[in-house]
């Protein structure tokens, strides 16, 4: 049995909040919360490799499918056979989009950001669920994995919308990477094809306390619903400086391959201090382990092609960034490469990081519903001192 406190604890207590509360200007602050610990995961850790549930995600990589990898993220254990065709036949009955929510996709301008679109889409699918405000872990078991089976919907019918094609039905039976891409290409994908796009959404699928999937943890720690959450994850990850780094690489890309000398271009950009899209990270400074995976497929893909011209350009890229300025390249690098060759045009590149994000995502939920602290830290104030009030009309 533990001991009552005495008075005095109560006292020292009691004067150390309130100088905590006058006196933040003495505390540590991390600008960009570099190096805090912000919560505790048991779904990923980063220290030595990256590790999904204790499982290394380069064996992932190799021998597991997207929809393994998805259900041990959620359910915290690989899946069975049975349990994995259980899962299967749960997500292809969830495969279908409410009419209103097809129609809201018809009605926003085609120009719209389709990181936008999907943000709005994933919002609006809220109102249709029945489950969207029951609270508890199994509720959100079946939020997570109809968002699962929905999200490649919202992102196939608007990016074909975009292209001017009319949206083709899924076909569930070719698992989640084909059906994926024959979803939005309207054509089978070879072998090769399936796969390298199964290992990208594995390799995007979760990477504990980034920045969308603090944004959906801080939301969830307030009591909201996995919606809310999950739609706060997706604007956090539009941002450049995160998902959206992706179809930026490929502006890059395609603006080098334009001028046609990748070093002079890249000389140039460091010279004025250009932020290279898809190099550096604010954990990996020795380089992202996940790239190394990519890489090996764009590889392929452009030997297959018979085209190497963007994996050349890479090369040149990434050895100027490493040597000039120490930085290796991240996720984003390959990825970006990885999806041109499949022909899809960069607009849904950050929309297909989604795709896959929306497992760790909704992970994090789970697991901060189920070990709640409302997330609310301090700030260090730097404006004005205090400073007497001049009401309007003395003002003049
Ligand atoms: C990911 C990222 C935001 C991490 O940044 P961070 O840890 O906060 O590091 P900072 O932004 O403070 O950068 C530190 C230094 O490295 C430089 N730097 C970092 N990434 C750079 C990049 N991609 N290109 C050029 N310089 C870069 C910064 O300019 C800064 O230099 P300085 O100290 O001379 O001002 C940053 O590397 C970046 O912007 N990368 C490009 C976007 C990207 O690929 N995002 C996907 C991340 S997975």
């Amino acid at each position: 049995m533990g001991r009552n406190p005495r008075p005095q604890h109560f006292l020292v207590v009691g004067l150390r909040r309130l100088v905590e509360t006058i006196d933040m200007a003495n505390e540590p602050y991390f600008p960009g919360l570099e190096g805090v610990i912000a919560g505790e995961t048991a779904i990923s850790s980063i220290e030595g490799e990256l590790r999904y549930r204790g499982y290394s995600v380069s064996e992932l990589a190799g021998s597991a499918t997207f929809l393994e990898v998805a259900s041990l993220l959620l359910h915290g254990e690989l899946p069975t056979s049975e349990t994995l065709a259980d899962f299967q036949s749960v997500l292809s009955e969830a495969a279908e989009l409410p009419d209103p929510v097809r129609t809201l996709l018809e009605e926003i301008p085609v120009h719209v950001d389709s990181m936008d679109v999907l943000r709005t889409g994933v919002s609006a699918l809220a109102q249709f669920d029945p489950q969207c405000d029951e609270e508890g872990r199994d509720a959100d078991l079946n939020k997570a994995t109809r968002l699962l089976a929905q999200i490649p919907l919202i992102v196939a019918a608007r990016y074909r919308m975009m292209q001017g094609y009319p949206p083709v039905e899924s076909k569930p039976e070719l698992g989640f990477a084909a059906n994926l891409l024959w979803m939005l290409t309207g054509k089978e994908p070879s072998l090769l094809h399936e796969r390298a796009m199964d290992v990208s959404l594995i390799l995007y699928a979760e990477h504990e306390f980034n920045a969308s999937t603090f944004a959906a943890r801080v939301v969830t720690s307030t009591g909201s619903d996995m919606y809310s959450a999950i739609t706060a994850a997706i604007g956090a990850l539009k941002g450049p400086l995160h998902g959206g780094a992706n179809e930026r690489v490929l502006e890059v890309l395609k603006e080098v391959q334009e001028m046609g000398d990748a070093e002079a271009w890249v000389r140039e950009a460091l010279a004025k201090k250009r932020r290279i899209m898809g190099f550096g990270h604010r954990v990996y400074k020795n380089g992202d382990p996940r790239a190394v995976i990519l890489r090996g497929y764009c590889r392929e893909l452009a030997e297959e092609s018979g085209d190497m011209e963007m994996e050349e350009i890479a090369d040149t890229i990434e050895r100027i960034v490493r040597t000039e300025k120490g930085l290796p390249p991240n996720l984003d690098w390959p990825s970006a490469r990885l999806y041109h060759a499949m022909g899809l045009e960069p607009e849904v590149f950050t929309p297909l990081f989604v795709v896959s994000r929306v497992v760790g995502w909704a992970a994090h939920v789970l697991e901060q519903s189920e070990s709640n602290r409302l997330i609310r830290p301090r700030s260090r104030y730097n404006g004005p001192a205090k400073r007497k009030f001049v009401p309007l009309a003395q003002r003049d």
